[in-house]
């Protein structure tokens, strides 16, 4: 496979996984999962994690796994590339991966004693990927087998922490988000 499509691949497989968090950013607000609890003297997850951030941010998800399901046959066939079809479970799977990975992500930085928005480099850019890649393996891992070669997994994680530092500081300028991270 050339390097063009496994990175067409890694894309398009991780877009599920990739754009709830952006939704959540545009959807937040109202009711922090933590209801305003603390573990300690800190938050347990902070203002930044909301019901309706997270609820949203998934079924957005879910809807974008859907829609490459039903674009699949016309792209596959315009650019042969043979992106794989995503199972129900993985639907799921892949968005709320990513919002848990985030929640657990921001569950540590609290324990940290990182305030909402602090960054933590590495933990912001992979957190969500890692668990949505996860769970997809373990709700369904003879597909997960069957897609994600050494190879496939290796691009994703170059570029995966590429794609989320340049759509936060986009979303950043565009005045979206606080903080550019
Ligand atoms: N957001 C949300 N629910 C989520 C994730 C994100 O409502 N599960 C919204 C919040 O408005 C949040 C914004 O998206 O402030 C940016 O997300 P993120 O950078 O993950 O949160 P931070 O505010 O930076 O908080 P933390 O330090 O906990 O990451
Ligand atoms: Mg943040």
């Amino acid at each position: 496979m050339s390097p063009l499509e496994l990175l067409a691949i890694a894309v398009w497989v991780m877009l599920p996984a990739y754009v709830p968090n952006n939704a959540a950013v545009l959807a937040g607000g109202g009711r922090p999962i933590d209801g305003g609890r603390t573990l300690g003297d800190r938050r347990i997850l902070g203002d930044g994690k909301t019901w309706r951030g997270t609820i949203l941010g998934t079924l957005v998800g879910v809807a974008l796994a859907y829609l490459l399901n039903l674009l699949r046959p016309t792209v596959v066939s315009f650019l042969g590339i043979s992106f794989p079809v995503f199972p129900l479970a993985v639907m799921i799977a892949l968005p709320l991966g990513a919002m848990l990975g985030d929640i657990v992500a921001s569950f540590l930085k609290r324990r940290m004693g990182r305030k909402r928005g602090a960054a933590l480099p590495g933990l912001d850019q992979l957190d969500f990927a890692v668990v949505a890649l996860a769970l997809s393996a373990a709700v369904a891992p003879g597909w997960f087998l069957s897609v994600f070669t050494v190879g496939l997994l290796i691009v994703i994680l170059v570029v995966t922490p590429i794609l989320h530092v340049v759509t936060n500081v986009l979303a950043y300028l565009f005045g979206l988000k606080h903080e550019p991270w």
